[in-house]
């Protein structure tokens, strides 16, 4: 088997063989080891506007998940091709949500409330789910921008069905909306029916039960352990934790915001972070002039995202270089001109 060295020395060669033809996208819960090949980093916004905006690639190495693979295959042209290193790189939020239970869900809400409900879908979601909210006249929406997709859907409809995560939704609709949680009734897809105990009618957003596995890890408990010990600390956390954990921090935003705010932020400044493991490592690393930490002290990674190593990394570009399709992501077209009517809204906006 071949040494780092070796690795990192043939990734550089394939892509100066490839120069402009190959472009590699990285997001920013990637490894270092990957993250320093990568073109153009971003959040999941960012990527997917790069991915329309970048016509000269034949070649797209997606160094994320599947769902941002598969957004990236919807916006490009036919002639470019987008690869994921490893196949198995999902999202556990994204897999929550399926197109049949979708359907189901929509058939309920169209019995219960009519005409007066536009469906949105943050982007981690399948290329099916893309495509039911674009037939249905919604939109997709990341984590930095879905307070402006939620206030443009409630200009459409009077209610919003948000999938899949329903802490994204929650915290937005609570902390950027003001909309108040006896307004929020929640779906749950695995029997069909609602989790609400108040007045129907009154229900504003009907929000997917999908969540995050990493972001979960963030506690209310985690923020009074810090609190008590390390009162001068800034706690900031992505709005995928759940609504008890954003309540009680000092700022939640994307991991862009994340980014941009501790840079901002003066030296000697103290910072608690609840995000994904390689992006609160790289900020700690970035900015030795602060004292940053995870809030919670067991790193929380995203296996799936972490499954797109250097050894896959290489392997790919190979495959790529010798024509072999293997790892190839390509959204029927059936799916992405419905999907990619979601996304435009959201582009169109954002
Ligand atoms: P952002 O980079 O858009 O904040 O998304 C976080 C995420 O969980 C991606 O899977
Ligand atoms: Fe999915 Fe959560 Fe991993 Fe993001 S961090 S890719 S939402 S499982």
């Amino acid at each position: 088997s071949l040494s780092v060295k070796e690795m990192e020395e043939r990734v550089l060669k394939i892509k100066a063989r490839l120069g402009k033809r190959l472009f590699i996208p990285g997001h920013h819960y990637q490894k270092d080891e990957v993250i320093k090949f990568a073109d153009a980093t971003g959040d999941s916004l960012k990527l997917a506007q790069i991915s329309a905006q970048n016509k000269e690639a034949e070649f797209i190495a997606f160094c994320g998940v599947h769902f941002m693979a598969e957004t990236a295959d919807i916006l490009t042209t036919q002639e470019q091709l987008v690869f994921l290193p490893d196949m198995r790189a999902g999202c556990s939020m994204a897999d929550m949500a399926d197109i049949n239970q979708t359907e189901r869900c929509w058939k309920v809400l169209q019995e219960t409330f009519g005409d007066t409900i536009l469906p949105l879908t943050y982007v981690n979601s399948t290329a099916a789910i893309k495509a039911f909210v674009g037939k249905y006249g919604g939109a997709t929406v990341t984590s930095s921008n879905a307070k402006k997709m939620l206030e443009w859907a409630f200009t459409q409809k009077e209610r919003i069905l948000f999938l899949p995560d329903q802490h994204l939704g929650r915290n937005t609709a609570a902390f950027e909306l003001d909309i108040p949680l006896e307004e929020m009734a929640v779906w749950n897809p695995i029997n069909n029916s609602f989790e609400f105990d108040g007045n129907i009618d009154n229900v504003k957003i009907i929000l997917w039960k999908g969540h995050c596995s990493v972001h979960e890890n963030f506690t209310p408990a985690n923020i009074e352990a810090l609190r008590k010990t390390k009162p001068d600390m800034n706690i900031i956390v992505h709005p995928e934790c759940p609504y008890e954990t954003v309540a009680l921090a000092d700022f939640a935003g994307s991991t862009s915001y994340i980014i941009d705010t501790i840079e901002k932020a003066q030296p000697g400044s103290k910072w608690a972070i609840g995000t994904e493991m390689n992006l609160v490592q790289r900020i700690i690393q970035e900015h030795p002039d602060k004292e940053i930490v995870s809030l919670n002290p067991h790193l929380c990674a995203c296996l799936t995202m972490n499954r797109i190593d250097l050894p896959h990394l290489l392997w790919s570009l190979d495959m790529i270089e010798k024509g072999e399709r293997g790892q190839l992501i390509k959204v029927p077209d059936q799916i992405a001109k419905d999907a990619v009517l979601a996304l435009n809204r959201m582009l169109e906006r954002a």
